[in-house]
């Protein structure tokens, strides 16, 4: 696979094109954004290991039946993936509520509803992701009714491999946020981002530690290191 021309130069990740028109190789940056990118630093090593962790989940989830762009690990910090159209939304499922979640609705960080929680942001920076519905999605023309359940039912499916997979390993899944996009090579919608702990909040089980981006964004130190755990904790999975 020959790596092209750069197509998106990110905060956190570059996208480029390759000889084949339907794959892209995604490549990890070491920097990481927080609060609609106000807050931002570089952690050595954080490509890396966003790289194999994200690798390690997209494939599970691949094997398991939901289809992600996810093709393979091509170095360090890259992965080819198929390529895809943005679909400008964020599906992210709570299992607690935590963070902006738990603040807006008034209950304490990690609170147990009696439910898994759904929700949909409109991705645009420029109007900081605000929270939509179906109908606003809908009547934008970001998706179809149709591509909208269907996104939704692939997003609880994902959360129930990933919430078993990390749990095998130690790891509560508390919540995740997910990108869909219509693969070029047969317009398929698939999952089309990175899954780690940059977009997901994950607690070590035993001790209730959080092991994901609440280290950068609420400054507790040891950021590369908890992503590190992670990452050893699911290859010492995939080794049993
Ligand atoms: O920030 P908030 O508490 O709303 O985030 C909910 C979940 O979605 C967290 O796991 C967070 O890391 C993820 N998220 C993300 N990208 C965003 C917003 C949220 O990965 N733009």
């Amino acid at each position: 696979m020959i790596k092209g021309e750069i197509i998106f130069d990110g905060n956190e990740k570059q996208v480029f094109a390759t000889d084949d028109p339907d794959k892209v190789i995604f490549r990890y940056k070491d920097v990481t954004v927080a609060y609609n990118n106000i807050k931002r630093a570089r952690f050595v090593g954080k490509g890396t290991l966003d790289n194999q962790i994200s690798a390690i989940l997209l494939d599970n989830l691949n094997k398991n039946g939901v289809e992600t762009h996810f093709v393979e690990v091509t170095g360090d910090r890259e992965q080819l993936c198929r390529k895809i159209e943005i679909i400008p939304l964020e599906i992210i499922v709570h299992n607690r509520l935590a963070g902006s979640l738990a603040q807006r609705i008034g209950v304490e960080e990690g609170f147990r509803g009696n439910n898994t929680i759904v929700e949909l942001r409109y991705n645009n920076d420029d109007l900081d992701d605000p929270f939509i519905n179906e109908d606003h999605a809908a009547a934008l023309g970001l998706a179809s009714y149709d591509e909208l359940k269907y996104m939704h039912k692939q997003a609880l499916k994902a959360n129930k491999i990933l919430t078993s997979l990390l749990h095998k390993a130690g790891i509560e899944l508390i919540d995740m946020k997910l990108e869909f996009g219509r693969a070029s090579d047969n317009g398929a919608i698939i999952i089309s981002d990175e899954i780690s702990p940059d977009t997901c909040r994950m607690w070590d089980e035993a001790t209730g530690e959080k092991l994901d981006k609440d280290r950068f964004r609420y400054d507790l130190s040891d950021v590369v290191a908890s992503y590190r755990t992670v990452y050893e904790r699911l290859k010492q999975l995939e080794e049993k």
